[in-house]
């Protein structure tokens, strides 16, 4: 027979995004206001686990963030920093757990969180229930992520600037995003800010199909402008012997040999860290708020080891054992890209 739930806890782990407050906020008031429970907040994530900081959170600890960037708990990177292996790590996690009486932990994270959640779901005996929480929007088993529509947002409105000052002076403009090994938020980016050529690491690039679409958007428009994921790559590059992608500086390898062989001034911008920064859209809060309401009901049903997921609309529970593999890249044929290539964008193809 389940055990009554009474405690449980909850932790944010990798990089931060927006709408982490909102899913802190949600999964707190629920608990707190639904069901009775207490909250105990993690302090960046399991590194702080591991080392005891935790925090009582009530009503008044959590009232007033769903608008702000980041996480009020804090978060960090690595699941075992400062314990020799994983076991060691998972071992402290559960130690830690135990002696808080957490009944659940809740995880908000990304794909290398979930890997680890499922560690400690199988090894360490936690009851654990994660939210997909990325702008990269590349968790495996759901169909989106929460953070990932404020990112779009923010490189959508960099690109609509962009566009201003490349007509003004007949430049080719590139814009690198961030994604990791995934081009979700290139193609949704490129496609909403009306790009020439968008490359993502899915589709290793030709270089001469991306310099025929960025020479015709001169002749459409008098400027150029695409969006290259950080991870991207030609199809040159991935032919050298020994090649394995790098995570960064797409487009800086890019820029120059576009000059050359254009003539065209061409210039660069990266965003970086301004797409996981500041306000999360109403869309995050929303979506972040739906998935922790559904995690609090999941616990109190007593699921456990499980990612609660977006699919067709609806929020389910997902084994864990689905989820905790490689990120989720964008598939070739999926209808994001085939919008883009109806629209005449150059996907380097
Ligand atoms: O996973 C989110 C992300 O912002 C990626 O887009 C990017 O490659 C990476 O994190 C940067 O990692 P860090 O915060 O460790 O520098």
């Amino acid at each position: 027979m389940a055990t009554r739930l009474q405690r449980i806890g909850v932790l944010t782990a990798g990089g931060d995004c927006q709408g982490l407050n909102a899913a802190i906020r949600g999964i707190t008031l629920a608990a707190i206001g639904r069901f009775g429970l207490e909250v105990v907040g993690i302090e960046d994530g399991f590194v702080g686990l591991q080392q005891g900081r935790m925090r009582a959170l009530g009503r008044a600890d959590v009232i007033g963030f769903i608008h702000h960037g980041g996480t009020l708990l804090g978060t960090g990177r690595g699941s075992a920093q400062g314990a020799d292996s994983m076991a060691e790590a998972a071992a402290l996690c559960e130690r830690n757990a135990r002696a808080a009486g957490l009944d659940v932990l809740f995880c908000l994270g990304g794909d290398g969180t979930q890997r680890f959640a499922h560690h400690l779901a199988e090894h360490a005996g936690i009851g654990v229930i994660t939210l997909p929480k990325t702008i990269d929007n590349d968790v495996r088993g759901t169909e989106r992520s929460f953070g990932f529509d404020t990112a779009t947002a923010i490189a959508c409105e960099a690109i609509d600037r962009l566009h201003s000052t490349a007509h003004s002076h007949h430049r080719t403009m590139l814009l690198e995003v961030m994604g990791r090994d995934a081009g979700w938020l290139a193609a949704a980016s490129g496609l909403a800010g009306a790009a020439d050529a968008v490359l993502i690491p899915e589709i290793p690039y030709a270089l001469e199909a991306v310099l025929a679409a960025l020479t015709s958007g001169h002749r459409g428009r008098h400027h150029a402008l695409a969006v290259i994921a950080e991870g991207a790559y030609s199809r040159e590059e991935a032919a050298r012997p020994g090649f394995r992608p790098r995570k960064h500086a797409a487009a800086l390898r890019l820029v120059d040999e576009l000059e050359r062989l254009t003539g065209i001034e061409t210039r660069l911008t990266t965003l970086g860290y301004v797409m996981r920064g500041g306000t999360p859209s109403a869309a995050d809060r929303i979506f972040a708020s739906a998935l922790a309401a559904r995690a609090v009901e999941l616990a109190v049903e007593d699921v456990r080891g499980v990612l609660v997921a977006e699919r067709g609309g609806a929020l389910v529970p997902v084994p864990l054992a689905e989820v905790a593999g490689p990120p989720r890249t964008m598939p070739l044929d999926h209808p994001l890209l085939a919008t883009l290539r109806a629209t005449g964008v150059c996907l380097g193809e």
